[in-house]
C-alpha cells in the first residue's frame, strides 16, 4: 500500500468484527461519531487507521475498508488484560475522572501499557508518508506521540485527549507522571475538550517539567539545546448533527418513536439516561434523586416513566462489575417499591441500540438526564438536542459535563446535591411548552454550528498551521 500522508492512530479500529453464518468473519463500520467524522477527511487524504480490532490475538493483515487503509494492531489476552483493562482503564481512567473511583497503580501495566504504546507508534512510522501528518486520539495512547517524534522526526503530529485532564494535586498522584507528560508533548498540537483541561495540563507541565507555557504554545527544549514549540488548547469535539436531524425525520423513526410511549403505558412523562454503564455518568445518583421523588409523592408512577439505557461496557474491570450490581439492586428496590401491574417506575435495559432505535427514545423522551460526575464532554447531550428538530424536549445537564460549556440554555445541575436535582427534575417536568422551544432552539443553534466536522477541520487547521511553520524553520 502507498504511503499515507494522514494517519489516525486510535484504540480501536473503525470497524468491528462480525461473523456472518455463511460469508464468515467480515467488518462492518463502528457506529461511533469520531469514525463518522472522520471518514471523508481519511478518504480525500487516502488516509491510514492504526488500531486494535477490539478483540485478544486477532492477527489481520492490513486491508482496505471504505476508502480507509486500515492497519490491525494484534494485543495478546495478557496484553488486552494489563493494557486495556488495567493501565487504560483502572489507572487513567479514573485517576482522569477525579478519582471518583480509586486508580491502582501497578508496575505490570504500565510496563505493558509502555510496550504496547510502542507497537501503535511502530505502525504509524511504518505506515505515514514522508512529511505526513498523524493524529493520535485518547488516553490509552499518551505516549504514542513522543515516540513517534523519535522514529519520525518528519512527521506533524497531534494527539487529542477525548477525556478530562485532573488538576494538578490529583494528577500528580500518577508514579508516571513525567513519562505521561512528556509522552503527550512530543505533539505538535495537544487537544483537550474544555478550556480547563487545557489548562490543566499546562499546569502540570510548568509544575512537573518546569517548561515555560504561554497562551501559543508550551516550550519545549530539544535534545539539541534548541526548542520548539507545542499548542496546548480546547477543541470541543461533536457529533454529525445532520446525520440525527435526518433519522428525526423518518417517518418509521417518528413512528418508532410513538409506539415506545405506547408500550411504556403512555405515561405523561418520560424521563430518559442514555450511558454506558460507568462510574463517571452518575446514574446511582440520578436514580437517587428519582425514587426519592418518588418516596416523597411527588411524582406517580402511574404519569412518570424514567427509561435508563446503560450499555455494558468494561465488563471485566472490577469496578464496573460492582456498579452494575449496585444499579441492578437499586433499580430493582425502586420498581419493587412502586410498580403496578400496568406500569413501571424504572424501565432499565442493560444493551446497546442502533442509532435508529436511540433518535426514537429521544424523541420519545421529554426530559433528557444527564448527570455525570465527570465526563469529557458527553455526546449524549448533543444527540438529544439535534434530534429534538420539533424544538420540544428538557435537557438537564451536569456542569461536570464538558458539554456544560457549550449548552447554557440547558437546565443545569451538580449531580452531588440530590435536593437540587430533584427540583431541577420537577422544573423539567413542568416546563411549559414556549420555554421549551426558546431552550431547545438555543441549545440547537450550538450543535449545528460546532458539528465533528467543524471539530476535525479545526484540529487539522491547527495541525496545518504547525506544519507549515516547521517546515519555516527548516
Ligand atoms: C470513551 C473514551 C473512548 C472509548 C469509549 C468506549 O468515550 O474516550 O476512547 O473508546 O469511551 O470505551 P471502550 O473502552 O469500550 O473503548
Amino acid at each position: 500500500a502507498p504511503a499515507a500522508e494522514l494517519v489516525v492512530v486510535a484504540n480501536r479500529l473503525p470497524v468491528d468484527r462480525v461473523v456472518d453464518a455463511v460469508e464468515g468473519p467480515g467488518w462492518r463500520r463502528s457506529p461511533g461519531g469520531l469514525v463518522t467524522a472522520l471518514e471523508p477527511v481519511m478518504r480525500r487524504a487516502d488516509g491510514a487507521w492504526v488500531g486494535w480490532p477490539g478483540q485478544p490475538d486477532i492477527e489481520v493483515e492490513p486491508f482496505e475498508f471504505e476508502g480507509t487503509h486500515l492497519v490491525p494492531v494484534a494485543l495478546s489476552a495478557e496484553e488486552v488484560e494489563l493494557y486495556y483493562e488495567g493501565m487504560s482503564n483502572d489507572t487513567f481512567w479514573p485517576l482522569y475522572h477525579d478519582v471518583i473511583a480509586a486508580p491502582r497503580y501497578r508496575r505490570l501495566w504500565w510496563d505493558a501499557y509502555v510496550k504496547v504504546n510502542r507497537r501503535f507508534a511502530d505502525a504509524a512510522a511504518g505506515v505515514a508518508a514522508e512529511g505526513g501528518t498523524v493524529w493520535v486520539q485518547d488516553y490509552q495512547l499518551q505516549l504514542v506521540p513522543q515516540m513517534l517524534r523519535e522514529a519520525r522526526p518528519d512527521l506533524t503530529i497531534g494527539y487529542f485527549h477525548h477525556i478530562p485532564f485532573p488538576a494538578y494535586g490529583l494528577y500528580s498522584q500518577l508514579p508516571w507522571r513525567r513519562q505521561v507528560l512528556e509522552g503527550l508533548l512530543g505533539a505538535d498540537v495537544i487537544g483537550f475538550q474544555r478550556v480547563a483541561d487545557a489548562g490543566n495540563f499546562a499546569r502540570a507541565v510548568r509544575r512537573q517539567l518546569r517548561y515555560q507555557t504561554k497562551a501559543t504554545g508550551i516550550t519545549v527544549p530539544e535534545p539539541d539545546g534548541s526548542t520548539r514549540n507545542a499548542l496546548a488548547r480546547a477543541f470541543p469535539i461533536s457529533i454529525d448533527t445532520g446525520s440525527y436531524i435526518e433519522l428525526a425525520a423518518r417517518a418509521d423513526i417518528r413512528a418508532r418513536a410513538a409506539e415506545i410511549r405506547e408500550s411504556l403505558g403512555n405515561p405523561k412523562k418520560i424521563l430518559l439516561g442514555v450511558d454506558r454503564l460507568d462510574y463517571t455518568k452518575g446514574i446511582r445518583h440520578r436514580l437517587k434523586a428519582f425514587g426519592e421523588l418518588l418516596e416523597d409523592g411527588r411524582i406517580d408512577v402511574e404519569d412518570v416513566t424514567l427509561v435508563q439505557v446503560a450499555s455494558p461496557s468494561r465488563e471485566r474491570v472490577e469496578a464496573y462489575m460492582q456498579l452494575r450490581d449496585e444499579i441492578e439492586l437499586t433499580v430493582g428496590r425502586i420498581n419493587g417499591d412502586h410498580d403496578t401491574m400496568g406500569h413501571t417506575a424504572i424501565r432499565y435495559l442493560h444493551q446497546a441500540y442502533p442509532r435508529e432505535e436511540m433518535v426514537a427514545l429521544f424523541l420519545a423522551a421529554d426530559v433528557m438526564l444527564v448527570t455525570a460526575l465527570r465526563d469529557g464532554m458527553n455526546l449524549v447531550a448533543k444527540e438529544y438536542v439535534a434530534s429534538r428538530t420539533d424544538n420540544r424536549g428538557v435537557l438537564v445537564l451536569s456542569e461536570f459535563a464538558g458539554a456544560a460549556d457549550e449548552l447554557p440554555s440547558a437546565i443545569r445541575i451538580n449531580p452531588h446535591d440530590i435536593h437540587g436535582m430533584k427540583e431541577a427534575i420537577m422544573r423539567a417536568i413542568e416546563m411549559p411548552a414556549a420555554e421549551q422551544g426558546r431552550r431547545m432552539r438555543a441549545l440547537r443553534k450550538k450543535v449545528i454550528e460546532n458539528d465533528v466536522a467543524t471539530w476535525s477541520r479545526s484540529f487539522l487547521d491547527a495541525l496545518e498551521v504547525a506544519r507549515t511553520a516547521k517546515r519555516a524553520k527548516q
